[in-house]
């Protein structure tokens, strides 16, 4: 799979997002070291605290699955600025593949790449 097929189930699962406080639907889609790939999209709750990223749905989907090995996570949404996963989301995805590749969207059919170190580099371990 290309990282246009990966974006576009991304896309394909922003549909998915439950936004009623944010309005902003994002989606991803990670592909596992053996082809598989789990999608996700984001979960708002009232208690906002609550809220679930996107990346994080698709990551605990693959998880839970017995995945622990990931190549690829293409993360969608429609925006202004490049959608890059927030502190919390490269934490959750280092833990288990800190040199991974993030493809981040934005408006206009636009990506930009990265490996998930230079995003978060010196991850918490122990
Ligand atoms: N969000 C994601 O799902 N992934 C990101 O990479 C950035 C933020 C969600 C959380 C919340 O539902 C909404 O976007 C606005 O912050």
């Amino acid at each position: 799979m290309n990282d246009r097929e990966l974006m576009s189930m991304a896309r394909e699962a922003s549909l998915n997002a439950y936004v009623p406080y944010s309005h902003f639907p994002v989606g991803a889609a990670l592909e596992c070291m053996d082809g598989s790939v789990f999608t996700g999209c984001n979960i708002e709750n009232a208690a906002l605290g609550s809220t679930i990223c996107a990346e994080r749905t698709a990551c605990v989907k693959a998880v839970s699955e017995g995945k622990r090995s990931f190549r690829r996570i293409a993360i969608f949404a429609d925006s202004e600025n490049w959608c890059t996963p927030c502190g919390a989301c490269r934490q959750f995805l280092a833990e288990f593949s800190p040199e991974m590749e993030v493809l981040c969207a934005k408006a206009g059919n636009r990506y930009v790449s990265y490996k998930l170190s230079e995003l978060l580099p010196h991850t918490f371990n122990y």
